[in-house]
């Protein structure tokens, strides 16, 4: 058994924890400073432990899935992704779950998804020079690149056939996103109609209405198209149906908000880094320049895109903390973490560490490259905004493919502008910069293909 984590002052942890389940980020780094990366706070059934530290991190990753529990109390996201997510899921069902899915995700159809992303992003770039102000002022970048990512998810899971409901599917997931984000009081369960829980769940019927339609078009006439998700789920059979609606509402819901808002960060970063955009812009110039057909080579040559799009995720991870429960007594970075509390591991904290990287607050791309091999393997353990192990994002290639290939496109055909400060991290759920991703847009003025 380990040490007892060390704790804030008890009269001041009421308001810690309101704060923590709030907007972490401040938070973190204020209890970072005074207790370090890992540490306690709660008491009794609200127990809980924040890990930030990346040895400790390793350490939680490479335990097995059993020392832990993902359907626990404090789990609010079974109301918006069903019961059957594997999300919310532990044991064999979690697995068998998780494995259909990962089979639909195969590399095969991920590759075949990347025509599409690129082709996705020019429609949104005519849709951006279209709306452009004559004056010259700024515009928000977050909801474009929201509606892009929501499209191009909706075309890898369902095909192209389903791209015409994409705006009901977004509208119908705008309420459920805010819900997860108001205060835990507020999601408390209950069974009273005309509330917003009550809109959340009909919200929720009106989905699987939309899902279950396309799982019977499915059946009735299969496309035969290779990167389609929900035939693949269908043609498996493993998944009853109303668990293939929990699993399609949870790729959605997982693979929107935040692939979004990493979006929105890349911009805000590089709309202040000047030097970084016009490196992107040039790499982009050549990579499509030279490639005849777009595809996995084309993703793997846009090297300065992948490090801009894995600085930014080290420094605003989507999920800024991730919960898991204790199943069992664990000890933890040579802490004791009892059964039953709730560890919040952060992705946020270990992309700061301060041994791991140097000037952990520069967005600096390059850092990637000029490590030496022993900064290498510290930096690698530290840079997990998907997690690392059984329970890691399923939907990290794709997001991944699709940060790297939005970015280098968006370089290659606009000019992005932001001055002022890089604004402050929003959200518990997903973060997000405050107040959207505004910057001064123009075409870049040269010839794409
Ligand atoms: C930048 C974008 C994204 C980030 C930063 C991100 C991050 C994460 C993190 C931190 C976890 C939890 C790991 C844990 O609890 O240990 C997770 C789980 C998950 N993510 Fe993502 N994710 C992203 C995009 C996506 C996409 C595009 C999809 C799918 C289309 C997706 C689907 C999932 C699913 C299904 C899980 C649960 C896996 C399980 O329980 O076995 N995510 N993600």
């Amino acid at each position: 058994m380990g040490n007892a984590l060390p704790t804030p002052a008890l009269r001041r942890q009421p308001r810690l924890l309101q704060r923590l389940l709030r907007d972490p980020s401040p938070v973190l780094d204020e209890l970072r400073d005074e207790l370090g990366p890992i540490y306690g706070l709660g008491a009794g059934p609200a127990r809980m432990a924040v890990v930030g530290d990346p040895v400790a991190l390793r350490e939680l990753f490479a335990m097995p899935a059993e020392s832990f529990r993902w359907k626990h109390k404090f789990n609010v996201l079974g109301f918006v992704v069903g019961p059957g997510s594997m999300i919310v899921s532990d044991g064999p069902d979690h697995t068998r779950r998780r494995k259909s899915v990962q089979t639909a995700f195969s590399r095969r159809r991920l590759n075949g998804w990347i025509p599409t992303i690129v082709e996705r992003t020019d429609a949104a770039i005519e849709g951006v020079f279209a709306d452009l102000p004559a004056d010259g002022a700024q515009i928000d970048m977050y909801p474009i690149g929201r509606a892009l990512v929501l499209d191009i998810v909706v075309r890898a899971l369902f095909g192209p056939r389903m791209a015409p409901h994409t705006a009901t599917i977004g509208e119908l997931f705008e309420r459920p996103q805010a819900y997860l984000e108001s205060s835990f009081l507020a999601q408390l369960p209950h069974p009273f109609p005309y509330t917003r829980r009550a809109r959340v769940a009909a919200d929720r019927r009106a989905l699987d209405a939309i899902i279950d339609a396309q799982i019977d078009d499915r059946r009735r006439e299969p496309s035969g198209d290779p990167t389609d998700v929900l035939e693949a789920l269908v043609i498996d059979g493993t998944l009853s149906d109303s668990e293939i609606r929990d699993q399609v509402a949870t790729l959605i819901g997982a693979g929107y908000d935040t692939t979004a808002a990493s979006l929105a960060w890349m911009l805000t970063l590089c709309a202040r880094s000047p030097e970084v955009w016009k490196r992107l812009g040039d790499e982009a110039d050549r990579v499509f320049g030279s490639a005849v057909d777009v595809d996995h080579v084309t993703l793997a040559a846009l090297e300065f895109a992948d490090r801009t799009m894995r600085e930014t995720l080290r420094l605003h991870p989507a999920g800024v903390v991730s919960p898991r429960e204790a199943a069992t007594d664990v000890t933890v970075g040579g802490y004791s973490v009892p059964k039953g509390t709730l560890i919040l591991w952060s992705a946020y904290l270990a992309g700061r560490d301060a041994t791991a990287w140097t000037d952990p607050l520069e967005f600096r791309p390059d850092r990637f490259v000029e490590a030496t091999a022993e900064q290498k393997s510290l930096a690698d353990i530290s840079w997990v905004p998907f997690g690392r192990g059984a329970r890691n994002c399923i939907g990290f290639a794709l997001a991944q493919m699709e940060l790297t290939l939005i970015v280098a496109r968006l370089a290659q055909r606009l000019s992005i502008s932001a001055t002022g400060p890089v604004p402050p991290p929003r959200g518990m759920v997903v973060n997000r910069p405050e107040g959207g991703a505004p910057m001064r847009v123009s075409a870049r003025g040269e010839t794409v293909r």
